[in-house]
């Protein structure tokens, strides 16, 4: 089934001139009336290729899944405001909206939410998987690690009918993976899921329960993770988002992509950031607990210090997943009953650059790492598991990504060029004529 992902088709063209010839290429328009221009003829026409590092003006897709504005601050998932959906969905409903392209209906939501639930196990080979890896081990390439092993107890994940249990068995098995990973690291024995509780409730209980006595999941906990996994869980085409496209236009399986996609996540640059911006406050506490003297670093081209969950690609204006992070984080705060000093440092903080031309004048704003590590810490997750949770909230994204470009009507393997800048050809040196010339 492939998809016709359809542009607005106009008559507008760009002309291109170079050396004296031209090439018309077409323009393609998207429904918010984003516009490129269509080079997948250019070489050809013209010998030309186009080179871009870091991709900031390249589109390489189109895709109905996510929406942007980075100058407005908007996000959608498939139309839907991200404000919307975080005051009145559910992951599991958000993830079924990207996976599917509509929100579910109640039949369709209590079927996905009861396969996912009856999966969340893991093959017990795993407790050796898990025993084969150092206690100290980061959980994020465990995770990786884990999630590319699901490949071999799940063979030929790829039919039409496999691809749907590969689906269900990534969303129920990662929270599961993800908990044990914590488990082991700290040496306590791994918990079973529950399938009595919904999934947020489910994955705490794995992550904070243990064998010896009942846990109370608290209700509100949980609708906070719920709520994280649902600003986690699409960014149009991200680095890990890239990663998995990637990797998937190869014809590797999901697992393999979805492997690829977590170790891209865990990046300090990317999802990385949100445990880099909780051990950056905490530096700053320890040290002098002033913003100013950071800023001053962060601002200062010979430090590579950097203001970590601050500036986006895409966002050149508050990033709205931030803004809801900023209010939950005094909604945790007040129910754990504890004082964040680290909400402290990080409202200064941003008070502070965004008064400080540095920030102003490159359109540097909070973005979704900013907050997310003060909730997560309040609500005593360790920080070595903050870019699990970001993985845990990204893989419907991933998932619907990937399946978008595999029907894509456009798909082929992804194989950019280059322009190469190394030795002219040369002879083959014989080892004892290999002297190095001063
Ligand atoms: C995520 O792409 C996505 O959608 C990602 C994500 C998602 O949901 O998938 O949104 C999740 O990855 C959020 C970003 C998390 N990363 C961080 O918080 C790390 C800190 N931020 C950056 O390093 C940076 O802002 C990036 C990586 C996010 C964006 O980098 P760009 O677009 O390549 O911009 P740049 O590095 O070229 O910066 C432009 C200028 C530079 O200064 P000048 O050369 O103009 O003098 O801004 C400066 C940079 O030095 N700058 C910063 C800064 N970020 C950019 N200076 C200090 N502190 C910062 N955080």
């Amino acid at each position: 089934m492939t998809t016709q992902l359809k542009d607005k088709k106009g008559a507008d063209t760009a002309t291109l001139t170079y050396n004296g010839s031209s090439a018309t290429l077409p323009i393609v328009r998207g429904t918010e009336n984003e516009t490129a221009i269509d080079i997948e003829k250019l070489r050809a026409s013209t010998g030309l290729i186009t080179l871009d590092p870091g991709y900031g003006s390249t589109g390489s897709c189109r895709s109905a899944i996510t929406f942007i504005d980075g100058e407005k601050g908007i996000l959608r998932y498939r139309g839907y405001p991200i404000e919307e959906l975080a005051e009145k969905s559910n992951f599991l409903e958000v993830a079924w909206l990207l996976l599917h392209g509509e929100l579910p209906t109640p039949a369709e939501l209590q079927s996905f939410t009861s396969e996912i639930t009856r999966h969340t196990m893991l093959h017990q080979d795993f407790d050796r998987f898990f025993d084969a890896l150092p206690k100290d081990a980061h959980p994020m390439p465990v995770c990786s690690a884990a999630i590319g092993a699901l490949t071999t107890f799940y063979q030929e994940p790829e039919s039409e009918h496999q691809l749907h249990d590969t689906i269900i068995r990534l969303m129920a098995k990662m929270p599961t993976i993800a908990a044990c990973s914590y488990k082991h690291s700290i040496g306590q024995p791994f918990m079973y899921p529950m399938n009595r509780l919904d999934y947020s409730s489910n994955f705490l209980r794995m992550m904070f329960g243990i064998p010896c006595e009942e846990y109370e999941v608290d209700p509100v906990l949980a609708r906070v993770v719920d709520l994280l996994l649902i600003l986690h869980a699409d960014h149009e085409q991200n680095c890990s988002t890239s990663t998995v496209r990637m990797v998937g236009s190869s014809m590797a399986n999901l697992y393999a992509s979805i492997a690829a996609g977590i170790s891209a996540l865990w990046g300090s640059l990317h999802g990385g950031a949100n445990q880099k911006v909780i051990e950056m406050l905490e530096q700053i506490e320890r040290e002098e607990g002033s913003a100013d003297k950071f800023l001053a670093r962060a601002k200062d081209k010979n430090d590579t210090t950097r203001l970590m969950g601050f500036g986006h690609r895409v966002y050149k204006s508050y990033d709205p997943r931030a803004a809801i992070l900023k209010k939950a984080c005094g909604d945790v705060i007040e129910r754990v009953g504890v004082s964040s000093r680290m909400l402290e440092i990080a409202m200064r903080l941003e008070e502070v650059a965004l008064k400080d031309d540095y920030f102003v004048s490159r359109k540097l704003y909070p973005n979704v790492d900013f907050y997310s590590g003060v909730i997560y810490q309040a609500m005593n997750i360790p920080v070595n598991m903050f870019t699990v949770m970001f993985t845990m909230g990204r893989l419907p994204g991933w998932i619907a990504q990937w399946i978008e470009m595999r029907n894509d009507e456009h798909f082929r393997i992804a194989r950019p060029r280059q322009i190469y800048v190394g030795s002219p050809k040369r002879a083959y040196v014989p080892a004892s004529a290999r002297g190095r010339s001063a």
